[in-house]
């Protein structure tokens, strides 16, 4: 699907003396990495700087294969103020992923070829990798397939409606078909309309303590069922977006149990916060320390919402026992006048790019992830499941390449983030993890 583009370093880079994590050669191992017109050349201890090579020092850095993000919003066309395709790639480069793959809500919905194709085209120029992913109905109504091949064929690697489920299971069911076919992606946002409308947060006692209305985890989990019925009726290529309960996890692993084609992600904000943090309580999973942040804040609203304690627990189980397939951030970009305090004005969504490494790496020092899952979730896997480039620091494979300094700490403000909007309820956190180069095809496209 991916051929390659343009894209080649031009003088040789020597990353000497980092700690390499490599999934997919199993590599863990402080290593010299050396790149070569665009390429790995080689990677092992005390390797030679060629003439005019630029030798990058990276002791006490961590290395890996680039990040890599299946579920981006770059709002691009139609929400300039929230974010562009240029604004995203200044964020998604600052946050260590060179590849993106961009969600169709966007105003008109990538649900035709020549949309997809626009992406595509605009997308040559940026400093990551941007996919687009096509609506599967058109307008992303739910009632009416759009066209699935074109878009196909005009660069989509994959379909989705997210931002709500596709009201029609027949419609569904035709795109699952198709997809046993084609073999691309239906990519699913599980939420009953019937359930959800209204609710702010997730439905349990904290909603009830703030007087707001809420989403049930029943509103996932029925959908989540429904699609994986599909799934098993069709033989499609069923990927469940942002699961975030402990049931709609338990279904997806009986369906992969059952040999279904089913894959699953899972975001850092729902292994790491809870609906605690609407209520201005900010503590995160496995934590202790609680910094108190508004209440309620419209930051921390989000869909599907920040769930419980011992679903954000589950979810990591499902995670290290390998339900989940990959991580992805959901980065979903509002202006300010987007986010009053009155949560039922207030849109979905946190941004995700440029905190999701440092989020994440909570779990590793906790002792709770190893480096080498985290990175295979977040480059190897999406790599080798969509087809993307990247993925890899085996010889030959494309430079796309993070390096990041796993004990920097920063402090999360408008001005640290290079996304347009700055929506996020960590605002005013120290994060540990700070990313210092981020690399495509051999070329640097952030630093710091
Ligand atoms: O919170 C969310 N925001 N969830 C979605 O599914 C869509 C997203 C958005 O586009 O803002």
């Amino acid at each position: 699907m991916y051929e390659g583009d343009a894209r080649r370093g031009r003088a040789p880079v020597l990353i000497r003396d980092g700690r390499v994590v490599d999934p997919s050669q199993g590599l863990d191992a402080v290593a010299d990495v050396l790149i070569v017109g665009g390429t790995v050349a080689a990677v092992g201890l005390d390797l030679a700087a060629p003439p005019e090579a630029e030798v990058v020092d990276a002791r006490g850095l961590v290395v890996t294969p680039g990040l890599i993000d299946v579920h981006v919003h770059f709002r691009d066309p139609g929400f300039p103020e929230k974010e562009t395709l240029e604004t995203g790639a200044a964020a998604a480069a600052r946050g260590g992923f060179t590849a993106v793959c961009c969600m169709p809500n966007t105003n008109p919905a990538l649900d035709t070829p020549e949309r997809v194709a626009d992406v595509v085209a605009r997308a040559k120029g940026l400093p990551v990798r941007v996919f687009p992913i096509g609506a599967i109905s058109l307008g992303r109504q739910g009632a009416e397939p759009a066209d699935w091949a074109g878009m196909a064929a005009a660069g989509a690697i994959g379909f989705s409606d997210d931002g709500d489920s596709t009201r029609s299971s027949a419609v569904m069911r035709r795109a699952l078909a198709w997809s046993a076919e084609s073999g691309l992606p239906i990519m699913v946002h599980a939420e009953d309309w019937t359930l959800a409308p209204g609710g702010v947060m997730h439905e349990g006692a904290v909603s009830r303590e703030l007087g707001l209305p809420g989403i049930p985890g029943a509103a996932e989990e029925i959908i989540t069922a429904r699609d994986i019925e599909l799934a098993r009726l069709t033989g499609g290529w069923l990927h469940v977006l942002h699961v975030s309960t402990a049931r709609a996890l338990g279904m997806i692993r009986v369906a992969k149990r059952d040999g279904l084609r089913v894959t699953a992600e899972v975001m850092p904000h729902h292994l790491l916060l809870t609906d605690e943090w609407v209520a201005g309580r900010r503590r995160f999973v496995w934590d202790e320390a609680v910094v108190p942040g508004p209440r309620p804040d419209p930051n921390a609203k989000v869909n599907p919402p920040l769930r419980t304690e011992a679903d954000a627990r589950a979810l990591l189980a499902g995670l290290t026992d390998g339900t989940f397939d990959v991580i992805a951030t959901d980065h979903a970009p509002h202006a300010a006048a987007d986010k009053p305090t009155d949560l039922r004005r207030a849109a979905s969504g946190m941004i995700g790019l440029e905190v999701a490494l440092p989020l994440m790496l909570r779990l590793v020092d906790a002792g709770r992830l190893s480096l080498m899952t985290l990175i295979e979730r977040l480059s190897t896997a999406p790599a080798r499941l969509f087809g993307l480039p990247g993925g890899s620091l085996r010889p030959g494979s494309v430079a796309d390449v993070t390096v990041f300094d796993p004990q920097a700490e920063w402090v999360v403000a408008p001005e640290t983030i290079a996304s347009r909007s700055k929506n996020t309820p960590l605002l005013g956190m120290t994060l540990r993890g700070a990313v210092r180069m981020t690399m495509i095809a051999g070329e640097v496209c952030y630093r710091a």
